[in-house]
């Protein structure tokens, strides 16, 4: 790990790896490192090639002196711990390196950044999405890295990439807690026990209010009320405050609906702690509740373009899933994406005469479509059963892998337009491969977005999944996909091969 001081060494580093090709992943931190944000490193690692963490006490982020000067600092110690992560560079600069004397332009950080924490510490969003604009030009990272544990510095980063068109991509993970439920943050350590204690107060408060949500209380005012109730009773806890927001301008909101954030900021002994909680459904993960609350329409309108087919366009496509669903978990290689992949395994696209559409796992290299596997895995072994395949030479030489949503969106809380415009991409994709005449549909995501978008069949005419799977285990129909024109197609549905106990058995000999 290179230990880097300076911004013109930085960009050397930086130059270097863009060179040899590879992708970069920043980790922006102050220091002080604890398990949140080894969990963004370690998601920066699963994502990109070269991983850089900053270390850097950004002070004009801080709106008093005192909170600066006791602002943890001990980089000797942040470098023992990211030794064993081998990471690629820790870019932690002296205050005076980012800004000498003479620096005078700051980032306004624009309406998002006035409520709750910018208001409560003035000119604190000013300071962050100045110094992350700073870290952005010096590293130009392809994709940053920040935690769910400071929702709206998220959304500050995110509406400044967007506003100024930044050529970065945001990831963000769920907030690390203690075993207690409390944050994980280096502001814990200036607490004493029984502070410690008293901290817990927060956590819970936000989880009665979710309890009260999944038990069916949509009116904020009441959930405000439990919450404030509980604060109250925890003298060592002095509130600033609680607050139920939608999630993309922060503003209150009066029903509670899926993707509403609940924020809370107290002080407690000498510290000042933030936390929140974004509701959704009971059981929903975290990766979850984050694309719950980050989903907004796309931005662009990327009709016009062929994704995958110019740099431009798959920039656009990443950008745009960014904005319909799974920012924390997709992983898209820009340079490894659709042309590469099409055009280096299917040099002669005419070839296929069968396309499989499932959702495969982009997070798992070995399973990236058109690739083969390094070793067969759950995936692969149950496909090449399900359709009497010996290789992947011989599946490719037959089929196209593809996946009905690019972006893994799935479950009822996507909303119908970010399905849509990932059906958009499956459909165009589908377009470069003009022979194909056999449909092999995987599972029961794929089988509901297959009818609705490609067959182009309207909710009430498409039966449920588990009716059409009885008695065979897999059915099939000859029907005409619109975006193949007139010709009818033969249409398989099967259960997807790695979906648990069942498993639909072979089709081989009607695939012919
Ligand atoms: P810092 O507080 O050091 O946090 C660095 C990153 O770690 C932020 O993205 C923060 O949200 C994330 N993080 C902190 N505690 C976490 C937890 N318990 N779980 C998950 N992630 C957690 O935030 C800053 O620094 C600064 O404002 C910075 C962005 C570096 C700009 O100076």
């Amino acid at each position: 790990m290179r230990l880097i001081t300076s911004t013109v060494e930085m960009r050397e580093f930086r130059r270097e790896a863009r060179a040899r090709g590879k992708s970069i992943g920043l980790v922006p931190t102050m220091g002080a490192l604890h398990a949140g944000h080894i969990s963004l490193i370690h998601q920066a690692k699963r994502q990109c090639d070269v991983i850089v963490v900053s270390v850097f006490v950004n002070p004009t982020q801080f709106d008093s002196p005192e909170d600066l000067a006791r602002y943890p600092r001990n980089l000797d110690k942040d470098l023992e711990m990211l030794g064993p992560l081998k990471i690629d560079a820790t870019l932690a600069p002296e205050a005076s390196e980012l800004y000498p004397e003479g620096f005078s332009v700051s980032v306004d950080a624009g309406k998002v950044a006035a409520p709750l924490e910018g208001a409560s510490r003035p000119g604190h969003f000013r300071g962050v999405a100045t110094v992350v604009t700073k870290l952005f030009n010096i590293v130009k990272p392809n994709v940053a890295y920040f935690g769910q544990k400071d929702f709206q510095q998220v959304q500050v980063i995110r509406r400044l990439v967007e506003d100024l068109n930044m050529d970065v991509r945001l990831s963000v993970c769920p907030t690390v807690r203690e075993s207690d439920g409390v944050a994980v943050s280096s502001r814990n350590a200036h607490l004493n026990e029984e502070e410690r204690q008293a901290a817990r107060v927060i956590n819970h408060g936000l989880r009665l209010a979710e309890s009260f949500a999944h038990a069916g209380e949509s009116s904020v005012e009441k959930v405000l009320d439990e919450m404030h109730k509980l604060y109250a009773s925890e003298p060592r806890v002095h509130l600033e405050y609680a607050a139920i927001v939608e999630p993309a301008q922060l503003t209150p909101v009066k029903r509670l609906s899926p993707g509403c954030v609940a924020l809370v900021a107290a002080r407690v002994g000498p510290a000042r702690l933030i936390d929140n909680l974004i509701f959704g459904p009971p059981g929903a993960s975290p990766e979850m509740l984050l694309q719950l609350a980050l989903t907004t329409q796309p931005i662009v309108d990327h009709r016009s373009l062929i994704p995958g087919f110019e740099t431009e366009a798959v920039k656009l496509r990443i950008a745009s899933c960014r904005n319909c669903a799974a920012l924390s978990t997709i992983r898209l290689p820009p340079r490894e994406f659709l042309t590469s992949y099409v055009l280096a395994h299917y040099p002669d696209r005419a070839l296929p005469r069968g396309a499989v559409i499932g959702r495969d796992s982009p997070l798992n290299p070995d399973m990236y479509l058109y690739r083969k596997p390094k070793s067969p895995n759950r995936f692969s072994v149950g496909l090449y059963e399900l359709l009497g395949i010996k290789s992947f030479e011989e599946f490719k030489s037959r089929f196209v892998l593809t996946d009905a949503v690019r972006c893994h969106a799935t479950g009822s809380h996507i909303s119908p337009n970010a399905l849509a415009y990932c059906a958009n991409h499956l459909r165009e994709e589908l377009k470069l491969f003009p022979n194909i005449e056999t449909m092999v549909v995987l599972g029961e995501d794929t089988y509901s977005q297959f009818q609705q978008f490609l067959l182009e069949r309207s909710a009430a005419e498409v039966k449920p999944f588990e009716d059409i799977m009885r008695p065979d285990g897999w059915a099939r129909e000859e029907a005409r996909v619109p975006l193949f024109g007139e010709r009818s197609m033969r249409i398989f549905y099967c259960y997807h091969p790695t979906r648990g106990y069942n498993r639909s058995p072979s089709i081989a000999k009607w695939l012919g």
